[in-house]
């Protein structure tokens, strides 16, 4: 009973709370506390920990022209519910912008009703909403990147590669024999990237021989399995392996370790991402590129845009694309330029 009346209570002050930011919004005055919520479908995966740590760090910096910030930081930990509940909490702690990472993309119905009752705008990222959901309220935004662009760029490093040395098709068969990691089915960024990657190849004019795909959902350990089954069916037979992102080839990779292949029996790997640890196995010869998903870019236009929805300045500034979408360009990564990236 108290703990209702105190929520209750909280609920009511934090609603009067909101009213004020609605009506300082529409006068002239500025806010200038900007009281950032994020929650993110699950912190342990590696490039999502890294766009939330270069947002902590911008929104720092973002300490001038009068303006205070804070983040609090969630983690979904991959359910819908719990991330509806956080929302929630997060709009009672008096935030005034969200920035969602969606655990369901296709399930971001409750957060909208929220937000909108409670007249706080949301920046999704990362996941992107189906476009019909983008349309239930005025006040949503999305920060991204261009799958197929990231799809095209591996294609592109893995032909060159193919193209430079003959010694990749190690049967001399004419035809590369690959296997394939996704991501999460359903997201944005697996299907797109597998499609895009391979006819990329077949438009460079490489043959392909398709032996295997597994599906890992992102994690590095999951890909050690899947790569452990996919070598039981293939041994040695492998010579190219394309995984939607970073840790999953680096997992592919560990089990190569793991089974003490000779390196003359390795197959050649391209990721996405160029999280640190990416970029570092790109340095050392383990990986032979991969495509850089601006961590840095991403978080900066998400800081941007809350600041600038937050103290009600700066929005036309801002270049998006259909009114509310922010997609920011991929680039190509290989031993020529990690350095360049990991310094980023
Ligand atoms: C992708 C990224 C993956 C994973 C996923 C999570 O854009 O390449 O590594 O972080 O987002 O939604
Ligand atoms: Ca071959």
């Amino acid at each position: 009973m108290k703990v209702k009346k105190s929520l209750a209570l909280g609920m009511a002050a934090c609603m009067g709370m909101q009213l004020l930011c609605a009506c300082s919004r529409q006068r002239t005055d500025k806010i200038e506390k900007v009281q950032m919520g994020v929650t993110c479908y699950d912190q342990s995966d590696t490039f999502i920990s890294s766009v939330i740590d270069s947002l902590k760090e911008q929104l720092g910096q973002y300490q001038n022209e009068g303006v205070t910030a804070t983040v609090t930081v969630m983690d979904a930990a991959g359910l819908q519910r719990t991330q509806n509940d956080q929302i929630e909490e997060l709009i009672s702690s008096g935030c005034n912008v969200l920035c969602v990472n969606l655990v369901d993309r296709t399930d971001p119905s409750e957060i909208i009703d929220l937000a909108r009752k409670n007249n706080v705008p949301i920046i999704f990222f990362n996941r992107e909403p189906v476009a019909e959901d983008m349309l239930q309220w005025s006040e949503l935004y999305y920060v991204g990147a261009y799958a197929e662009q990231s799809g095209v760029l591996q294609g592109e490093l893995a032909a060159e590669a193919i193209k430079a040395d003959n010694g990749i098709d190690r049967n001399r068969d004419g035809k590369i024999q690959y296997v394939v990691l996704e991501g999460e089915p359903g997201h944005q960024d697996a299907i797109i990237r597998t499609e895009t990657a391979v006819n990329t190849l077949k438009e460079n004019g490489i043959l392909l021989e398709k032996l295997s795909y597994g599906i890992a959902n992102w994690s590095r350990a999951q890909a050690q399995n899947r790569m452990t089954q996919m070598i039981g069916q293939h041994g040695d037979k492998i010579e190219l392996v394309l995984g939607n992102n970073d840790d999953m080839v680096l997992g592919a990779i560990d089990t190569y370790e793991k089974l003490n292949f000779t390196k003359a029996s390795w197959p050649v790997f391209f990721g996405i991402d160029g999280t640190d640890v990416g970029l570092e196995a790109v340095l050392d010869g383990r990986l032979a590129g991969t495509v850089y998903n601006d961590k840095e870019g991403q978080a900066g236009a998400m800081v941007k845009l809350a600041v600038a929805l937050v103290i009600g300045e700066g929005m036309d500034e801002i270049e998006f694309e259909d009114d509310r979408y922010i997609y920011l360009p991929y680039r190509k990564v290989t031993s020529g330029n990690a350095g360049e990236f990991l310094a980023e």
